[in-house]
């Protein structure tokens, strides 16, 4: 298996979660139809709109939105203003009350999968697409509203399959993530009359995204996670997340300058760290983005130290002499697995702890810039990284 995002799977995991749960959620219906129907028997009581008989003020109906692919069956929950501005991130959870106050808009895709979406994202994004359809690109929603339930789901099943540092690059924390705003869309293709849905496949049409990247803006949408910025919005890329804003106009000053939401809003998360990625023939933005988390995920241990920045060492430094060693490494410390065929190497620039408590059991000194620290990490035939060494 070879995936590269939460995409797939969360539609995926959305039919395995409800065929796991059905019969206890027959069970629960069950239950509240028979309190429901002693409260009715014992009280007289009818149901009632705010406390009045009549239409309830406050229901709405639904927008007549359909394109052909809306099969029909949106659902309401009761909305009112949301911001379309949040902030949801690595860093920023999403606001208390925002479910409460979502207006959702729940349809069936061209897959059979259902999706759930915010009113003013569903009716943007039906412009897009036929904007889109006109211009011979073709795109249906794979998953866009997921509930905190969803995304622990999509968490579990990931780290299984993929291991902790593949979902740390493409997976939100439950609660910290986009999808929970109803206003993050994850888009998949259909490319002569074929739907493409898995990641992977995905990322062999640069051409189609970058229709779609010109056109999201003119709608309201921005891309989310960009190719190379992963020190600020602290995921790799991916072209099928679209967010929704709901203003043209910034979504297109955000597109043009080619920036994140983050720096748009003048809100750098805490871990942002400046990435040079000089140039490689042998790795893609996305592999070394990778290594960086493997390594970021061991500096993280490291109490009260600041990392500045992040440099790649360059191509030289994949060769036999490296490779022998980072084997050599292996071999002594036991490591399982088949012998290291790649081997990559950063350099970074941190900063020592002030605090004693923080330094307590290191041989750093007190309030120290370091740098060129280096980071060294190998990998068998495009398999996931390992950090071997670090240090001078
Ligand atoms: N794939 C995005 C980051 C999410 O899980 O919300
Ligand atoms: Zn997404």
């Amino acid at each position: 298996m070879n995936k590269t995002s939460t995409k797939k799977s969360t539609s995926r995991f959305a039919r395995l979660f409800a065929a796991r749960h059905l019969s206890r959620l027959l069970a629960l219906l069950l239950a509240v139809m028979m309190i429901l129907a002693a409260v009715t028997v014992f009280t007289g009581c009818k149901a009632r709109n705010s406390g009045e008989d009549g239409p309830n003020p406050d229901a709405q109906t639904d927008a007549d939105a359909g394109d052909g692919t809306d099969s029909g069956d949106a659902s309401d929950v009761q909305g009112t203003a949301i911001d379309y501005m949040v902030l949801v991130n690595k860093e920023n959870k999403l606001p208390d009350g925002w479910e409460e106050a979502l207006d959702i808009v729940e349809f069936q895709d061209s897959q059979g999968w259902d999706v759930k979406v915010e009113r003013g994202a569903y009716e943007a994004y039906l412009l897009l697409k036929a904007a889109l359809e006109k211009e011979g690109v073709y795109v249906d929603l794979d998953s866009a509203y997921r509930s905190v339930a969803e995304q622990q789901q999509i968490v579990d099943d990931f780290t299984e399959k993929y291991g902790a540092d593949y979902v740390k690059l493409y997976v939100a924390v439950p609660g910290f993530s986009e999808h929970h705003t109803g206003l993050a869309l994850d888009l998949y293709l259909t490319v002569d009359g074929v739907d493409i849905v898995e990641n992977e496949d995905l990322v062999q049409y640069p051409e189609l995204w970058a229709v779609i990247q010109e056109k999201a803006p003119e709608y309201g949408f921005i891309l989310r996670y960009l190719p190379g910025k992963v020190d600020i919005t602290g995921y790799g890329y991916e072209p099928w997340h679209l967010r929704y804003i709901d203003d043209p106009a910034v979504a297109q000053d955000i597109m043009d300058r080619g920036i994140t939401f983050e720096e748009y809003l003048g809100r750098l998360p805490s871990f942002a760290v400046p990435v040079d990625y000089g140039t490689s023939e042998l790795y893609t933005q996305e592999e070394m983005d990778r290594a960086i988390t493997t390594f970021k995920a061991e500096f993280e241990n490291w109490s009260g130290c600041e990392l500045h920045a992040v440099r790649y060492l360059g191509d030289d430094l994949m060769n036999s002499e490296n490779l022998a060693w980072v084997n050599h490494i292996k071999e002594a410390r036991d490591i399982e697995g088949p012998a290291y065929t790649e081997v990559i190497a950063f350099a970074s620039d941190f900063h020592s702890p002030t605090d004693e408590e923080d330094l307590t059991g290191t041989a750093w000194e007190a309030d120290t810039e370091y740098t060129n620290w280096e980071w060294w990490l190998a990998r068998s035939d495009g398999g996931p990284w390992e950090l071997v060494e670090w240090g001078y």
